[in-house]
């Protein structure tokens, strides 16, 4: 069946040759740490610390901070192993599709689209709430809750911008689409975000990131950390998705902690997108490996730090009410007085900051596609350029549909999660394929090495697989079901027309060849 038929490393390695003629290798490690952080900080900071306080961890979300960094660093390892014995420009599914053939290749293809399309759904609905936030606050108006807000929601809150609106249904979260749909025209015409660009949005985010932590440490309130942990009697408390039980098992002591990390992961994903930009890198098997580590550690510091605050600033419980969304500017609101300048300049920050997570999303994610249809794996529409703009732009409305449909109707909670157990799986692979490719495969040329790999690939398995275990059972089963729509479509449409397997290149199931790397 082939199945682990494996791309010839000189095909890629050639492909990217053609490729180095128009980029130059100009990216430095900083430039590289600049890049993680701006992929790195969004939604997950500044809208899913608060649901995961809120429902699971309460102020203990700075330890789902420590839990989520832990399997996010020794995956992260596994990660710059991975993209360091294959210096070109690719994702997950360019380097599996090198060294551990094409069925887990694709198992990560597909998964990625949970990563990348659902990760924009959810960020675009962060963007939603906090434009609202917007126009409250500068305009004193806002879009209605109807059309702000997927059909699964309810107006609950009987203060602030929606107390008029109690009891109004969502139906279509117009905003979020209307995000997508400016970042989707801006992507056809080939705009890249310059270094420079990307360079002022992540001083910006870190900014604010800081001047939250350093202004609001004089704010906090230590009987909002009091106890540290959700209480399992801490009632019930009723939601604009419905009500939540804090007797549930994921939803106090550790194990809504571990719950918590499992929401709060989403806030570190993004740092793969490092190993994505080698072949601008002046020496990437030395800088990659600490673009992805260093922008991880800074990313952790400032959560945890960040998350110690907003946690003390408001009791946990309100970010399930009135401080659900938009939920860092309510909370400066709420607990700073005199600080409202500082709420405005966060949304207006926000804006921009979620803008570019959304456009690395969207691009990375018709990019994978890109490589996938040139493989012969998907249709080849997902590989037509623009006659003018040499963009996917075919794939890249298709993606503005698709990812619209989440963004338009399903509530951020439930993409979030989506994204977090799809991006986890992935991580489980890479950890599990470095660990199964040191032994079956020593000879490959590896610039960068994961120290202590005989622990570190396997607890990064399973941190990650503690942290899949408490996303329960639905999510699970949401889980399953995208793989097994995968898989109809593998055995149904790739294995009849995947160009390696058929001989449009030469397959390669030796080891991968050591001279091609030095
Ligand atoms: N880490 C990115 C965010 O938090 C996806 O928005």
């Amino acid at each position: 069946m082939k199945l682990f038929i494996k791309k010839p490393i000189a095909q890629l390695m050639a492909a990217s040759a053609e490729t180095e003629k128009s980029l130059k290798r100009t990216l430095g490690v900083g430039s590289l740490i600049a890049l993680g952080i701006g992929a790195i900080i969004g939604a997950g900071i500044f809208v899913r610390t608060a649901a995961a306080a809120g429902q699971h961890a309460g102020p203990a979300v700075t330890i789902s901070f420590l839990i989520a960094a832990a399997g996010c660093a020794l995956a992260g390892l596994c990660y710059a192993e991975f993209a360091s014995m294959i210096p070109i420009a690719g994702s997950a599914y360019t380097y599996s599709y090198a060294t551990m053939g094409e069925f887990i290749a694709w198992i990560i293809g597909w998964d990625l689209v949970l990563e990348y399309a659902l990760g924009a759904a959810t960020v675009s609905i962060g963007w939603s709430q906090y434009f609202n936030a917007f126009l409250e606050t500068f305009f004193h108006t806002h879009i209605p809750f109807a059309i702000s807000h997927s059909p699964w929601e309810v107006s609950t809150t009987t203060t602030g911008m929606y107390a008029n609106e109690l009891g109004t249904h969502g139906i279509i979260n117009l905003p979020a689409i209307f995000i997508l749909l400016m970042l989707t025209l801006l992507l056809i015409r080939g705009t890249a975000e310059s270094a420079i660009v990307n360079n002022v949005i992540v001083i910006v985010k870190v900014a604010i990131v800081l001047m939250i932590i350093g202004l609001g440490w004089h704010f906090i309130n230590p009987a909002n950390h009091v106890p540290y942990m959700i209480p399992a009697d801490a009632g019930t408390v009723n939601t604009n998705t419905g009500p939540v039980n804090y007797a549930d098992t994921f939803n106090h002591g550790w194990l809504g902690v571990l719950r918590g990390a499992s929401v709060v992961f989403f806030a570190f994903i993004g740092f793969d997108a490092v190993s994505t930009a080698a072949q601008e890198a002046k020496n990437p098997q030395r800088d990659m490996p600490k673009g992805i580590l260093i922008s991880l550690v800074i990313c952790t510091a400032l959560y945890i730090l960040f998350s110690h605050v907003l946690t003390g600033l408001v009791s946990y419980k309100e970010f399930l009410i009135q401080g659900k969304e938009a939920s860092v500017s309510y909370a400066i609101k709420a607990a700073m007085p005199g600080y409202g300048w500082l709420s405005s300049l966060v949304t207006v920050s926000i804006l921009a900051g979620f803008s570019s997570v959304i456009l690395v999303m969207l691009m990375g994610q018709t990019r994978v596609f890109y490589t996938m249809s040139t493989d012969g794996l998907i249709p080849s529409i997902f590989s037509k350029l623009h006659p003018k703009f040499r963009t996917p732009y075919k794939s890249q409305w298709l993606f503005f549909g698709f990812v619209s449909l989440f963004a338009g109707f399903i509530p951020d909670s439930v993409v979030g999660e989506m994204v977090s157990i799809g991006t986890l799986f992935a991580f489980v692979l890479v950890c599990l394929g470095i660990f199964i490719l040191r032994k079956t495969d020593p000879d490959i040329v590896r610039p960068f090495k994961t120290p202590w790999y005989m622990v570190v690939c396997p607890l990064g398995a399973i941190i990650c697989l503690c942290m899949i275990a408490s996303e329960g059972l639905e999510n699970w089963l949401r889980l399953i079901g995208w793989l097994l729509i995968g898989f109809v479509i593998y055995f149904g449409y790739s294995v009849k027309r995947s160009h390696v397997r058929h001989g449009k290149v030469e397959a390669a199931n030796d080891p991968i060849n050591p001279k091609f790397l030095e």
